[in-house]
Parts: C-alpha cells; structure tokens; sequence
C-alpha cells in the first residue's frame, strides 16, 4: 500500500514552565496510514493524542522522531509536508480563544506558508462562505460553537 503519512519513533516532553520538571507526553509512537485510508486514534485522556496529531501537522517539532507526509519530512520540507494537510478540526482547543476570527484564520493560514494576497483572497472566500464576515473582529472566546 502507498503510505501518505509515516510517523516514526516520535517523542514529546514538555518542560513544567516555573519548574524544571518534565512531563513526557508522547514517547515512542510510530505508526504508518495508507493513501486513502481512515484512522482514529484513541486513548484515555491525557494519552497524547493532540500532541501525535498537532506533530503531524506540524504545530510541534517532536524531540526526537520523524513525520513524513506524502514524502516530505514535517519539519525539515514544512512548506511542502503542509501543501497536503487541509484541516485541523478536533473538539475544544484548537482555536486560539483570545484573538479574533479573522485572526485565526490569518495565523494557521499563515502556518501553511502562503503569500500575504493569497492568505487574504483566501481568509475572505472562508469567511463569506461561512457567513463569518460580520464576526471577523469578535474574539473566538465571545462566539458559541454555532457561530
Ligand atoms: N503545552 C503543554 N504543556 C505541558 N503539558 C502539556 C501541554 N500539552 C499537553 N500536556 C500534557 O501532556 C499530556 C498529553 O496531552 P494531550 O493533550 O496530547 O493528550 P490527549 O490524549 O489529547 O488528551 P485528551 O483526551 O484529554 O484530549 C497530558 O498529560 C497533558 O496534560
Ligand atoms: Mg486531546
């Protein structure tokens, strides 16, 4: 089977930010998924579910370990490994809560590293197609889920 994403050995420890404890958050997890395939990935909470997917999407450089997507590693090809992530939709805390809509928007179109217009033209088309446009400038905290 063609593999579009290859998670290998990856390991995240996060530092306590007054202490100088360690927390290891991920340690270990490779995993391979198939062009066309579906996975979930399940576990109690804390497991480190959003970590494994927020590296995949390159949101967090792993301590150790590698992601490849469709070929390019996730943070040495960034650029190109994010050319083929569409989306990042999870429950609670994906979304920053204190900037805007549009600020949003603007910050993980940004993270795909695309050109200021081509975030713009983009950022618009969303919003319009949403029905957003009248909430661009509302902090994300003050919107219900239906907004
Ligand atoms: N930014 C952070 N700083 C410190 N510790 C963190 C941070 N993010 C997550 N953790 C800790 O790392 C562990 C793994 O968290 P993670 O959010 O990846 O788990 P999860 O499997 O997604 O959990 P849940 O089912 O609750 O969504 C948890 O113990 C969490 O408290
Ligand atoms: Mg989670």
């Amino acid at each position: 089977m063609e593999l579009i994403i290859t998670v290998k050995g990856i390991h995240k420890v996060y530092k306590k930010r007054k202490s100088k404890q360690k927390f290891i958050a991920v340690s270990d997890v490779s995993f391979d998924v198939g062009k066309g395939e579906i996975v979930g990935l399940l576990g109690p909470n804390g497991a480190g579910k959003t970590t494994t997917i927020k590296t995949i999407c390159g949101l967090l450089v792993p301590d150790q370990g590698s992601v490849t997507i469709n070929g390019f590693d996730s943070v040495k090809d960034r650029n190109k490994a994010l050319r083929h992530i569409s989306a990042v939709l999870e429950g609670n805390r994906n979304l920053y809560w204190r900037l805007t809509v549009l600020e949003n928007l603007e910050y993980f179109a940004g993270n795909r590293g695309d050109s200021k217009k081509e975030i713009q033209v983009r950022v618009n088309e969303l919003l319009t197609l949403f029905q957003l446009q009248d909430k661009k400038y509302e902090l994300v905290n003050n919107l219900s889920r239906r907004s």
